[in-house]
């Protein structure tokens, strides 16, 4: 047995933890002036912008606010950030929100230790320093408060390019399930999705280990018994902390196996529709699934389980070709849409997207069977079909 295992970060989980985030980030560094990072609206909504305020300026540490993170954060965004760092001198940046501000967080973090523009430092290990960064996540999905990567919209070349460093690995991360209690339902099935998605694209990847399967199993067993429930009664507290819970294992998971090609190609639908990151990948998980099945029957045959299917008597072939089906029924009871044309794919625009996707393929090199153009474009129109 050999393998890696990189988790750097401090993680701090529980149903009220948010309120301990002043004193954690004074054992970064008494003094320090924040760089607080986070969307347009719904952390002032929900109050809890206004509470890490309070309980950084408590602890006697200095805030400046960058609150212009937008849904899938762009380079332009991301570089406005750093600049007002640098301008105010920040040494630290909390990252409060979904995935977007605290991608965004992590590609500040880089740019104002370092200078320079995020073209210096897409791809991997591009990176020497980095401010040290806390992520409080308040969406149950992302898993970005424990990896290594920072996902940005380069809109000049309409594609989402990567920061990949161990050095934007969150130093502290503040998981409070309670935080999620406010998310609309809609947001907590897509970003749920979007965790199962890691966890299913992480189990079957080439990178996938011991330590990553067991993290990945517990995840999509999780996410198939509690994301229900969460979508169905915001407040059931169990429900939503062993989302969170799942979440947090599935980006555990993929900071050493990295994603697979239902990311590739759901970023096509995000970038050309604003189709939420979840819900993209959500809509081609089954058939990408299903595509995978022959390279690796028997993870296939353990999905099943953890899914909760009854594979008892059944035939590795068989039981594997049920989890597509598993994961479209879920997708279906958390009222998603059921296939891909009815959340905006276009059937004229997949020859396209099928184009783009195979020059990436370096980005997708872990997934465990590759798909030519004309295997593209078929799980293509089977999503927009509802086919599987
Ligand atoms: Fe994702």
């Amino acid at each position: 047995m050999k393998f890696d295992f990189l988790c750097p970060t401090f993680i701090r989980f529980g149903n009220g933890v948010l309120e301990t985030t002043g004193q954690e980030a004074c054992k970064i560094g008494l003094g320090r002036k924040v760089l607080l990072v986070t969307g347009k609206s719904s952390s002032k909504k929900s109050g809890s912008l206004k509470r890490v305020e309070e309980l950084l300026e408590k602890e006697g540490l200095q805030v400046v606010l960058y609150d212009q993170v937008e849904q899938n954060p762009s380079v332009e965004t991301v570089e406005a950030g750093a600049g007002v760092a640098r301008q105010a001198g920040c040494d630290l940046i909390v990252a409060l929100g979904g995935g977007s501000p605290l991608d965004a967080a992590k590609g500040i973090a880089v740019l104002a230790a370092q200078g320079g523009g995020l073209d210096d430092y897409f791809g991997t290990d591009r990176a020497s320093q980095a401010l040290p960064v806390i992520a409080i996540p308040t969406t149950a999905g992302t898993g970005s408060e424990v990896t290594r990567y920072a996902v940005i919209t380069d809109w000049k070349s309409r594609q989402k390019r990567t920061v990949a460093s161990f050095l934007i690995c969150p130093r502290i991360a503040i998981v409070d399930p309670l935080l999620t209690v406010t998310m609309p339902k809609q947001i907590t099935a897509n970003t749920g999705m979007d965790a199962l998605s890691h966890a299913v694209e992480g189990y079957l990847s080439l990178k996938s280990q011991p330590i990553t399967d067991l993290l990945a199993i517990e995840s999509i067993r999780l996410v198939a018994n509690y994301l229900p429930r969460a979508v169905g009664q915001p407040e059931d507290l169990e429900a939503r902390e062993k989302v969170m819970y799942a979440s947090l294992l599935a980006g555990l998971v993929i900071n050493q196996t990295r994603t697979g090609i239902i990311h590739g190609l759901g970023y096509e639908l995000t970038l050309n529709y604003q189709i939420p990151h979840g819900l993209a990948n959500a809509l081609l998980m089954p058939q990408v699934m299903e595509f995978n099945r022959i390279s690796c029957p028997e993870k296939m045959v353990q999905i099943a389980r953890a899914l909760g299917e009854n594979v008892a008597g059944l035939s590795a072939r068989e039981a594997g070709r049920r989890t597509a089906f598993a994961v479209k029924e879920l997708s279906i009871d958390l009222g998603m849409p059921e296939n891909a044309a009815e959340a905006g794919l276009r059937i004229e625009d997949i020859k396209g997207f099928a184009q783009n996707f195979v020059q990436t393929k370096r980005s997708f090199g872990a997934a465990p069977r590759y798909p030519d153009i004309k295997e593209v474009e078929e799980i293509y129109l089977k999503s927009f079909r509802g086919e599987i």
